[in-house]
């Protein structure tokens, strides 16, 4: 097995996930003005560090993904947060994309940026340690919205991106998303995450990306939030292993999920079912961001005395998650 192999069957060890801590400084003071916080000059520091550092987290969580601001920062002590996760027993990753911007020629598209020197990046973040990466796609559905322009667009950034990150020898975990938002059908939402799973994968095929060394984050199955009816959870773990069964081939090890917007418990209930009642040739485990962060950010508030709380949360949403990527999670755990 290759060193990529080996990574990305780290990355999906059993009863593990993966914590997507890749938000910029801007996205957290937006989130914590929400709760009528402002940040501070070391809030975004101090979140990170009390992400990164939860006590025995690796129990539970395989990989912490970060945004490149969070390798050029330090503890109050001295120690680079990219250093506070490897002492944590846990794979630092990072997110190397610059952002979704408007596709030209395609209103209300987008396309993900940060390709130009890349290469040089990753250079760089292989010799902090850093073992793996992610790049994130959206593709809306709206009117007349997605086109194949859009979907191919951005099936072709995800395998750049892929490549040049194996590359560097760092595992890629492409997220080629659905966005939640909008009133559509959960069985719209199957159809254009068959359609852009199809061409990413496509794509990865013409960019020569190493199957075995390669992670999907995928969307799960759902209605889009303004849809009146919205699927149960059956419904959503059924269509979800199916949407995978025709689009993901079976070279790749694991399916990391991100949350996208979804309640906590309906997140790890989704996880839950799937692994329960299917049996796949991927791992399916959990990426999320905010499902595992919206919590622990409620008990933290920016309070210093606070920190344990916040870092007693994280563990508890990861213990819950790690339980459902076995489908041995119920709702009695939570209490
Ligand atoms: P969410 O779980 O909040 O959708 O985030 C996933 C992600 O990839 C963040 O970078």
């Amino acid at each position: 097995m290759s060193t990529l192999a080996d990574i990305a069957q780290t990355l999906i060890t059993k009863q593990k996930g993966i914590l997507a801590g890749d938000q910029p400084d801007w996205h957290l003071a937006e989130r914590l003005k929400a709760h009528d916080i402002t940040a501070g000059d070391n809030t975004y520091r101090d979140w990170c560090n009390l992400l990164f550092s939860t006590p025995n987290l690796s129990d539970d969580v395989s990989g912490i993904i970060m945004h490149p601001q969070a390798t050029e920062l330090s503890t109050e002590d001295g120690k680079s947060l990219v250093d506070v996760i490897i002492d944590n027993g846990i794979y630092p990753g990072i997110s190397p994309s610059t952002g979704l911007v408007p596709l030209a020629g395609a209103e209300g598209e987008v396309v993900g940026e940060g390709l130009d020197g890349l290469r040089d990046r990753f250079a760089k973040y292989a010799e902090m340690g850093v073992k793996f990466s992610k790049w994130r796609t959206a593709i809306r559905i709206g009117d007349g919205i997605p086109s194949e322009y859009a979907i191919s667009a951005n099936a072709y950034v995800l395998a750049q991106f892929a490549a040049l990150s194996q590359e560097a020898g760092i595992v890629p975990i492409v997220e080629p998303e659905v966005e939640l938002l909008g009133d559509h059908t959960v069985e719209t939402c199957f159809e254009v995450t068959e359609w852009l799973l199809k061409r990413t994968f496509e794509a990865l095929y013409l960019h020569r990306v190493e199957l075995e060394g390669t992670l999907l984050k995928a969307n799960m199955v759902v209605s889009g939030k303004d849809c009146p009816t919205q699927a149960d959870v059956e419904t959503v773990a059924d269509l979800t292993v199916n949407v995978l069964k025709r689009t993901v081939p079976p070279a790749i090890p694991g399916v990391v999920f991100l949350s996208g917007g979804q309640a906590d418990d309906k997140a790890t209930a989704h996880l839950n079912a799937m692994n329960a009642n299917y049996d796949t040739p991927w791992a399916l485990t959990f990426s999320y961001a905010r499902a595992l962060q919206r919590k622990p950010l409620e008990a933290w508030q920016d309070k210093a005395d606070k920190f344990s709380a916040g870092q007693d949360a994280l563990k508890h949403r990861a213990h819950m998650n790690a339980l459902a990527s076995v489908g041995e999670w119920s709702e009695d755990l939570e209490k």
